[in-house]
């Protein structure tokens, strides 16, 4: 098997995640603007056989583990050959998906067929007004049927992703008792100011005032004063839930495949974990292992860093030996740790979250 090829820092990578469309039958309203993202031009996104390629292409220099987002990527035609063409890259151990769910319980028989191993749905508030109101086009029984198809199809570990938002005010004790019967694992991710710096009025810019409660959300407003640390947050459950005779969170030894940067505590009993990703709080860049593609054929070797690297036109040209230079390019610039919080111009529907 390949070896992993190393960045700058040490650091092995061997983890891709794609971005395979930055449109999405939601909207929510921490991640998109109401009226979605720019239609692109179809000749600037990659084509699911680019993709492929490229993912073959990088295989043979150690990526072994792949996660296709987007946007929604279950609203691309093309996921289900995408997904069979990766599924045939021998050195590809892992294919995993992140998707609201909606989609699932009428495609997870065939994208299980494809070969995709294992789904993250994302699922902010179990109370269907506000879900209604979070995601603007979403109702909640998409995303827990999505669930029950998740499980119902084999894949495994089946995780919940809960993006935390203090204004939101959500229901997270609910979201956490969905492992005590169920076996999957509920992640609660710190508030990126991701596409903060994208188009928002000036003096309007990311900063730390209290934002008005009553003031709508928006990707490009990001406020610190928002992020809800993963501390803070798992004291507040473990305390609610032992008021309510659930018992508190407590640590697990093992945590579910694929763990990354999240933390794993359970209820006594439970059938799943809750998961915490301090993105804000605990930087966990000295571990990070991955790099990101981005629908517009773009390499991103750090979430919060604007810095791009173009693969698309080097695909487009068949030329195998220039993606691989601009793989490694991208590799070789991937930053020790982003230092900054003020904000990324692309949102994480254009990135892949
Ligand atoms: N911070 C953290 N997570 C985010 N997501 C979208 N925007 C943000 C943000 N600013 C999450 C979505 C979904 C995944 C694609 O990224 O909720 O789980
Ligand atoms: Fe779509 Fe996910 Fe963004 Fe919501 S958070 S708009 S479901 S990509």
């Amino acid at each position: 098997m390949a070896r992993s090829l190393h960045d700058g820092f040490g650091r092995s990578i061997n983890y891709l995640r794609i971005s395979v469309t930055d449109k999405c039958n939601y909207r929510c309203v921490y991640c998109m603007p109401e009226k979605g993202v720019p239609p692109r031009d179809h000749a600037e996104l990659l084509t699911a056989e680019e993709i492929a390629r490229f993912v073959s292409l990088v295989a043979a220099e150690g990526i072994t583990r792949v996660r296709l987002t987007g946007g929604e990527p279950l609203v691309s035609h093309r996921i289900v050959p995408l997904i069979e063409e990766i599924r045939a890259i021998p050195q590809i151990e892992d294919i995993a998906l992140t998707t609201n769910g909606a989609l699932l319980p009428r495609m997870a028989p065939e994208l299980r067929g494809a070969g995709l191993d294992r789904v993250n749905i994302s699922l902010d508030t179990l109370d269907p007004a506000r879900f209604s109101q979070i995601t603007r086009l979403g109702r909640v029984e998409q995303a827990l049927a999505g669930i029950d198809a998740a499980l119902a199809h084999g894949f495994h570990p089946v995780k919940v992703n809960t993006v935390v938002v203090r204004r939101m005010r959500q229901d997270v004790l609910e979201l956490a008792k969905l492992s005590l019967d169920r076996p999957v694992h509920v992640r609660f991710i710190e508030y990126m100011p991701i596409g903060s710096t994208a188009s928002a009025p000036a003096g309007e810019r990311s900063s730390c005032r209290a934002m008005a409660a009553e003031q709508e959300l928006d990707a490009r407003l990001w406020d610190a004063s928002d992020v809800v640390p993963s501390d803070e947050l798992r004291e507040r459950i473990s305390t609610e839930a032992a008021a309510a005779g659930i018992g508190e969170l407590e640590p697990v030894d093992a945590a579910p495949y694929g763990a990354g940067p999240a933390r794993y505590w359970a209820f006594p009993g439970a059938a799943g974990t809750v998961g915490f990703i301090s993105a804000m709080s605990n930087h966990f860049c000295s571990s990070c292992n991955r790099l990101r593609l981005t629908a517009d054929g773009q390499l991103r070797p750090c979430l919060f860093s604007d810095a791009e690297h173009q693969v698309r036109d080097a695909l487009r040209a068949g030329d195998d030996d220039a993606v691989l230079a601009r793989y490694r390019e991208a590799l070789a610039c991937k930053p020790q740790q982003h230092d900054r919080i003020d904000g990324t111009a692309r949102l994480m529907s254009q990135i892949g979250g």
